[in-house]
């Protein structure tokens, strides 16, 4: 018999209240040298707040934490990289106008570090940890220059210069392209080797299988399990995260298709793009495939004012429109859910009604809705965001919350609200799913039924084919800024999108 593993990690009924919520209630976990430990549940279900504990950004309200064996209380997260417990976040925390060595030491770079002799050190300590990752990086590029899976293993670079035993990832997977997950499992793969304890936060739960060996599950703030990751099926995994069955993942459904609502002719931008042209009808799902960097966010961002148009034109029931700003996208009734978070125009320091009115009251044809002789009508404002919080269950003590303290995932769905309520004619999602759990998935998925039912056209672009390939009903493949073909849901196949997204 082999001796398990020492415990890196042992936490005990832990509480966490905010005002109007309970987020975690009496939670217990542990981790061992040597494993990754996956943290699941659904959106609002506490993970986040269990990590911000271990990292001394939030104080805990009670329970009791143990490093091996040690009791622990952390004042900062000063005092928990001390212990050697360190995160790496979705949004990174590098310094973007430093190069990538200094980030690496930052703060710990040595007094003397004006002589040269010594400035030098860090950049080869820096390259022999950024090697040992066989990440490819120099360590005098700027962070700025570098995408986001070489920030992250620069954060991790970070990390274990910092001699972290304990790491944990919240969510590092969702922005990565299939090539970079493979690369970041390899190194989490040498780093379990070294023994380091990892805990892995992420909503693709096809994941779980390839690199975790425990899964603890949470819903509302409490623990429901932890198992063997050999001895539970991803079905079975959903069942303890949502409490139920959900069935068939992806909801798709006949939905009689009308006019064509947008018409693209020969859309090329100043930089990238070459003369792509397309039409989505009414009640219909264009997806738009293609590899990280081919021109589908560009795209999108032309349809919606971001980026300038070079040349071609945009048709909207069968009228050129002028669009040179998202201002004139809404006037227009094509609204865009972006992929990036951070960048939505979320208003984090208002409140979710602020938020979710925002654009409809400033938008022409909403606007008339939300004022009353010349006043804003915050009864219908309310009104409205309570109706949207309901229908896309979106988890919040009350809609007076602010955006800040909302999850990730809620603050997805807060967005998406804000755009059905100017009542748009096209929706652009853009990875609409990211960071959304399971059951919540499968509700947008619904919802993006309804739209269609409603008379909506929907573009959506997503880097995961079986979405894809389920939900669209005719898929565009886009390759180094030119469409390269159209197929129609009968004829997809995953070689067939891939062969066209290399062409
Ligand atoms: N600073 C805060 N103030 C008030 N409430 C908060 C705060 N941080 C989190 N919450 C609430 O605590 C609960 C748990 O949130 P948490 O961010 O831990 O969820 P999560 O499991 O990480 O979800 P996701 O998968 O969406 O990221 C949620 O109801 C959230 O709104
Ligand atoms: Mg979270």
């Amino acid at each position: 018999m082999t001796t398990p593993e020492p415990l890196l990690l042992s936490v005990s009924g832990i509480d966490k209240i905010f005002p109007g919520v309970k987020a975690l209630d009496g939670v217990d976990f542990d981790l061992r040298a040597g494993e990754v430990h996956a943290l699941l549940g659904e959106n609002g279900a506490g993970k986040s707040t269990l990590v911000k504990i271990l990292t001394g950004i939030h104080g805990k309200d009670k329970g009791s934490i143990k490093v091996l064996g040690e009791e622990v209380a952390f004042a900062n997260s000063a005092a928990a990289r001390e212990k050697g417990i360190a995160a790496i976040y979705q949004e990174f925390a590098l310094a973007t106008h430093l190069d990538v060595g200094t980030n690496i030491f930052l703060g710990r770079i040595p007094n003397h570090a004006w002589f040269i002799a010594d400035r030098r050190q860090v950049y080869q300590d820096a390259q022999k940890l950024l090697d040992r990752l066989k990440s490819g990086i120099d360590a005098h590029t700027r962070v700025a220059e570098l995408g986001v899976g070489k920030r992250q293993m620069v954060e991790i670079a970070k990390a274990i210069s910092m001699g972290t035993r304990i790491l944990i990832m919240d969510e590092p997977t969702s922005a990565l392209s299939s090539e970079e997950c493979g690369h970041l499992f390899q190194i989490i793969t040498d780093l379990k080797q070294q023994g380091i304890g990892i805990i892995f936060i992420s909503h693709k739960l096809d994941e779980i299988h390839r690199i975790c060996d425990r899964v603890s599950v949470m819903r509302d703030g409490r623990k429901v399990g932890t198992l063997d990751a050999g001895d539970i099926s991803v079905p079975e995994i959903i069942r303890l995260m949502v409490g139920r069955e959900i069935g068939d993942q992806y909801y798709k459904r006949d939905v009689e298709k009308g006019e064509v609502t947008l018409e693209v002719r020969g859309l090329s931008d100043a930089t990238f793009l070459r003369d792509i042209s397309f039409t989505v009808r009414k009640g219909e799902i264009l997806g738009l495939a293609g590899l990280v960097g081919a021109g589908r966010t560009e795209t999108a961002q032309c349809l919606f004012g971001v980026t300038p148009i070079q040349r071609g034109e945009i048709l909207v029931d069968g009228k050129a429109v002028r669009i040179n700003s998202p201002g004139d996208a809404v006037a227009n009734g094509i609204v865009m859910l972006s992929e990036d978070r951070k960048n939505t125009g979320l208003f984090l320091q208002q409140s979710v009604t602020f938020n979710v009115t925002i654009a409809a009251m400033n938008a022409a044809r909403s606007r008339q809705e939300y004022y009353h002789l010349g006043c804003v009508d915050v009864g219908n404002q309310r009104q409205h965001t309570s109706e949207y919080v309901n229908r896309l269950s979106i988890k919040t003590p009350s809609i007076d919350q602010i955006m800040r303290n909302l999850s990730g995932g809620n603050q997805q769905k807060t967005i998406l609200a804000k755009w059905l309520l100017v009542n748009p004619r096209v929706i652009i999602f853009d990875e609409p799913t990211r960071g959304i759990d399971v059951g919540a998935k499968q509700e947008i998925y619904r919802l993006m039924h309804e739209l269609l039912q409603a008379g909506m056209a929907i573009i959506m672009i997503s880097s995961e084919l079986p979405e894809i390939m389920a939900l669209s009903d005719r898929i565009l493949v886009i390759s180094h800024g030119r469409a390269t073909g159209v197929l129609d849901r009968s004829e997809a196949t995953q070689e067939k999108i891939m062969t066209l997204a290399v062409k």
